[in-house]
């Protein structure tokens, strides 16, 4: 991701406060101006992504400024950063037609998680306005789930989400695996705050006080991650997570719940709060008797509707087929991903997903597949049916 801001203050102090305020990798200063006519040359030339103007006591031409971006260019966001954020000037920025608007910063990394959700929440409404019927005005809550340890769950939600919030969808990223989660590792970040100090400071909690509790990535997805020491799992009660999963629904479009590989209290929470189970699972037969034992616990739950299986490390063996696995579970195979363990250990080390650091692998154009059909809101084909066209494909043209 590469955001290009551009500067806009009378005050060369103000200019130079914002620049100290700037530090990220994404977040790049095209360059910065005054305000009036010099500015709306700047902003033709440069066409930043972002304009970030200071807006003072009386300050009408500063909002003048801002109206006419926001009217004439919509594709360019308008950040106010007021120097006294009281309820005066918000009404005349909202009248201005801006709602970005944000008390100076003090902090760079707290500025750049606000520049970065500016970017995708703008970005997000300007795609909407430019398809002509609504997007689907509801919420998908994913758990991923699977039998046993290592078949990489954290993989496909990690890059799940992102794959994802690369396609414009507000994504919310939870890792339940409370006594080892590792997503903060697939991502390459080092959580402020955790689920642990979300449960334990907020005990009413609304949509702004669980976001003040996560880290936002690069990509845009905002992760809540495991508590930092496996004790302080106990912490977090199913109920606490009840809670949560339908609050984050009402503002994400994708809820993706990461899971630790059993059936605890909380894991059986989020199954039952979602409306889709990625049931991971693998080509080896100790693997899939504890899939086909889990797969009838989720029976006895009535949570069987939503199992989507995924085979993960599909590999062409002799020894266990794709249709011996789902005669083995017992439900059909939904998507098979395949094995590279360069790309999968490479992309864990350097804590950046393979959909982003290699996107043009297999295994990353499986789960672009995977995303593509998630936001269709269509089914899958099953694994099986596709494999069956393609022989019956294969067979004629034998014939031939
Ligand atoms: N399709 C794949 N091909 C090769 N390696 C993979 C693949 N998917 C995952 N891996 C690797 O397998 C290991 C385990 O993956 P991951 O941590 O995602 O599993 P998990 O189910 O979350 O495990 P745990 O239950 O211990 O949290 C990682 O090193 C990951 O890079
Ligand atoms: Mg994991």
């Amino acid at each position: 991701m590469r955001i290009n801001v551009l500067l806009i203050s009378k005050m060369e102090r103000n200019i130079g406060a914002l620049k100290s305020m700037i530090d990220d990798e994404d977040i790049f200063v095209l360059g910065d101006s005054p305000g009036g006519s010099a500015a709306l040359d700047k902003i033709e030339n440069t066409s930043p992504d972002i304009i970030i103007m200071t807006l003072g006591a009386g300050d009408t031409d500063v909002l003048n400024l801002a109206e006419r971006i926001i009217l004439h260019r919509p594709r360019t966001f308008v950040i106010l950063a007021a120097e006294n954020l009281d309820v005066e000037t918000m009404q005349s920025a909202v009248n201005a037609g801006c709602h970005n608007i944000t008390e100076f910063p003090k902090s760079p990394k707290e500025f750049a998680e606000y520049i970065k959700s500016v970017y995708h929440n703008e970005s997000i409404r300007i795609k909407s306005l430019s398809q002509k019927e609504s997007l689907l005005w509801s919420s998908t809550v994913i758990t991923v789930f699977g039998a046993k340890g290592g078949l990489g769950k954290s993989t496909i939600s990690a890059n799940l989400a992102v794959k994802l919030a690369e396609k414009h969808k507000k994504v919310a990223l939870i890792d339940l695996d409370l006594q080892f989660g590792d997503l903060h590792i697939f991502l390459d970040i080092e959580p402020k705050d955790t689920i642990t100090e979300l449960v334990q400071d907020v005990i009413t909690p609304n949509i702004d006080s669980v976001r003040s509790y996560m880290a936002v990535h690069s990509s845009g997805v905002h992760v809540l991650c495991a508590p930092k020491s496996p004790e302080y799992a106990e912490l977090v009660s199913a109920e606490k997570i009840q809670s949560l999963l339908s609050l984050l629904r009402t503002y994400y479009d994708y809820v993706i719940v990461d899971t630790a590989p059993s059936f605890s209290e909380v894991t059986m929470t989020a199954i039952e709060s979602s409306s889709i189970i990625f049931f991971v699972t693998g080509l080896d037969i100790s693997i899939l008797r504890n899939s086909k034992l889990s797969v009838s616990i989720l029976e006895s739950l009535q949570q069987t509707e939503k199992i989507r299986v995924i085979v993960n490390r599909a590999v062409d063996m002799h020894s266990i087929t794709i249709n011996d696995v789902q005669k083995i579970i017992g439900y059909p195979i939904w998507a098979k991903l395949p094995s590279d363990y360069k790309v999968a250990v490479n992309a864990l080390n350097r804590g950046v997903p393979f959909v982003v650091g290699a996107p043009g692998s297999k295994i990353s154009q499986s789960i672009s597949g995977l995303v593509d059909i998630l936001i269709s809101g269509g089914t899958n084909k099953t694994v099986l049916e596709k494999e069956k066209k393609v022989n019956r494909k294969i067979s004629l043209f034998k014939k031939k």
